[in-house]
């Protein structure tokens, strides 16, 4: 976007990452590669961020995998994934030459697995690399050293993953589950080495087959997003954001809409990521940055720094 123009800047930086916008896409919904990329354009966006991997290949759970719940979906796709290093030869060329700014989501069962996946980063030797601008830690896994307990709802555990993941070169990010301790384990990933935040990932949930009367989902539980989850990762971005000020969050869950943007943005996020509403529209991340920049002219913001935490300024009046 040039200045001089009606168009709004909406160049925005995580940490030490400088994005063209703040819109990417949320981890799991476009796959690992360039799957989307014949109808959306990587390049426009401010980043993709692929699917979780693991250290190693890894099957998923069993289906039904998937369902549609009022306003969203659940979903116990379990991380399924070719592991990095088939990533790092398969994937990863394609989706570097679409030009996209990547985002590697690193998952892992032990602080050991978290450890390997870095250090597989940090010695590829891939010149695609490259377009890798950062990795996003997701510590909503369940930790085989704490009976299945989820990383991301131990403060002492966030922190010890986000540690295990020194060594792989990048920026970090850490994508954390809404619990009730938030503030505390968002500070303890900070502690840890993360440079941002990605808040939230899905929300535990749960479908009966009432015929069948078990769960629905082959896995058993799985994970709430969509709409229905919008004020939900609102309150989580405002309440860490009015915590800790100084860190950069990227705001996921929910968002379909320029609006919804907005809306996560004033609560504090610096980047906003689409996730569900990709499943409906494969141009969802797209419309929703040009409703963003519309919204903007509209009202005449010019950046957006301009509306960043806005949604605060009443509490410091
Ligand atoms: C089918 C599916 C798979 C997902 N896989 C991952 C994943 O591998 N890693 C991750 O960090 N988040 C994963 N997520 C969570 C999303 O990145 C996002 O945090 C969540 O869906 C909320 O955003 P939304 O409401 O826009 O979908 C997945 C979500 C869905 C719906």
């Amino acid at each position: 976007m040039t200045r001089g123009s009606q168009e709004p800047e909406l160049e925005t930086a995580i940490g030490s990452v400088r994005l063209p916008n703040p819109v990417m896409t949320a981890s799991g919904t476009v796959g690992h590669g360039a799957e989307l990329a014949r109808y959306l354009d990587y390049s426009e966006l401010g980043a993709v961020v692929v699917k979780s991997l693991a250290s190693y290949e890894w099957p998923g759970n069993p289906p039904p995998r998937v369902h549609p719940v009022s306003a969203g979906m659940i979903n116990s796709v379990g991380l399924q994934g070719p592991g990095l290093l088939r990533w790092l030869d398969d994937e990863l060329p394609e989706l570097a030459e679409s030009g996209a700014r990547v985002v590697v989501s690193i998952w892992g069962r032990s602080l050991d697995d978290y450890a390997a996946a870095a250090d597989q980063l940090a010695t590829a030797m891939s010149p695609a690399m490259e377009a890798v601008i950062a990795a996003e830690i997701n510590v909503s896994c369940p930790n085989l050293e704490d009976r299945g307990r989820m990383f991301s709802h131990s403060a002492a555990m966030t922190e010890a993953a986000l540690a295990a993941t020194a060594t792989c070169g990048l920026p970090r990010w850490a994508k954390l589950s809404a619990t009730g301790d938030l503030v505390e384990i968002a500070a303890a990933a900070i502690e840890g080495g993360a440079e941002a935040l990605t808040l939230i990932n899905t929300l535990l949930g749960m479908v009966i087959d009432t015929e069948a009367r078990k769960p629905l989902l082959g896995g058993g539980g799985g994970g709430v997003s969509g709409r229905a989850m919008g004020p939900v990762a609102v309150r989580a971005v405002y309440d860490v954001h009015a915590a800790l000020p100084d860190v950069p969050i990227i705001g996921v869950g929910g968002i379909a809409t320029g609006a919804d943007a907005v809306e996560m943005l004033m609560a504090g996020a610096r980047a906003v990521q689409v996730g569900t509403a990709t499943f409906a529209d494969p141009r969802a991340p797209a419309k929703v940055l040009r409703e963003l920049a519309r919204w903007c002219a509209a009202r005449r913001v010019s950046r957006l720094d301009e509306l960043i935490g806005a949604a605060h300024e009443q509490d410091d009046a």
